[in-house]
């Protein structure tokens, strides 16, 4: 794994930035791995801000998101697709119809996540984008996912439900569900970018890391992958 420590947020998301505009100047018609949560919105916004005054294309782009809540879709404002448009497409000139992200709304969720993974066996990401939980999580797998899992519902973890309440109004708001690329998925891309910044994230960046690789920590995967980059600020390298 080959690690980056970076002074700040600011200089993480530069970094993850030309990480990924290489992949998009190297191939106009990549696959991007896409991540919400609050990590990557430094990088969202120097996407936008580049295709504005720099004229970065995405006609030709698609992407995959990795998760999405259960029982929520695109009019709701917490809806991970709503993210998507907000921060990062509706800034690009991206065709909506590239865009792909399990549908939290359809009937029948296990034919749903059937659907999502033919799609991702059509679609490996030229480089996938992640953060990190604060219990080591990857997308939503959870502690204890087996490595070899594809798309599924999970159960949110209750530290993950804290963790995101911040987001909501109340923290009774927070879907408990959601549906979720497997780490098997996650595994399958080219190349993999995970950021991280701020104190709260050090112990599962020391686990990802240095720790064991363990279902526990199904971030610590990542250390079986070909070709893994770690982007972090001081704060979240802390401990390593
Ligand atoms: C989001 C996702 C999650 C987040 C993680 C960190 O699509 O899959 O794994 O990356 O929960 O969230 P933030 O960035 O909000 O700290």
């Amino acid at each position: 794994m080959k690690i980056v420590i970076t002074k700040s947020y600011e200089e993480m998301s530069e970094e993850a930035f030309r990480l990924v505009k290489a992949v998009v100047k190297e191939n106009p018609e990549a696959v991007l791995g896409l991540a919400t949560g609050t990590t990557p919105l430094g990088l969202y916004a120097r996407m936008a801000e580049d295709h504005r005054r720099g004229g970065t294309s995405y006609r030709g782009i698609r992407t995959v998101n990795l998760d999405e809540y259960v029982g929520l879709g695109p009019g709701s404002d917490q809806s991970y697709v709503y993210f998507m448009r907000k921060n990062l497409f509706s800034h690009l000139d991206i065709l909506p119809e590239n865009t792909h992200i399990a549908n939290g709304l359809a009937p029948d969720l296990a034919e749903e996540c059937a659907r999502y993974n033919r799609l991702l066996e059509t679609m490996q990401q030229d480089i996938q984008v992640l953060g990190i939980g604060s219990n080591g999580h990857i997308a939503f797998n959870e502690p204890g996912t087996p490595f070899g899992s594809e798309t599924h519902v999970v159960a949110l973890a209750e530290s993950t439900i804290r963790d995101n309440a911040r987001l909501f109004a109340r923290e009774e708001d927070v879907p408990r569900k959601a549906l979720t690329m497997g780490l098997k998925n996650i595994m399958h891309a080219r190349r993999v970018l995970i950021l991280a910044n701020g104190a709260g994230k050090a112990k599962a960046v020391c686990g990802l890391v240095r720790g064991a690789v363990t279902e526990q920590l199904p971030a610590s995967v990542l250390q079986l992958h070909p070709d893994c980059t770690l982007v972090v600020d001081e704060a979240a390298a802390s401990l390593l």
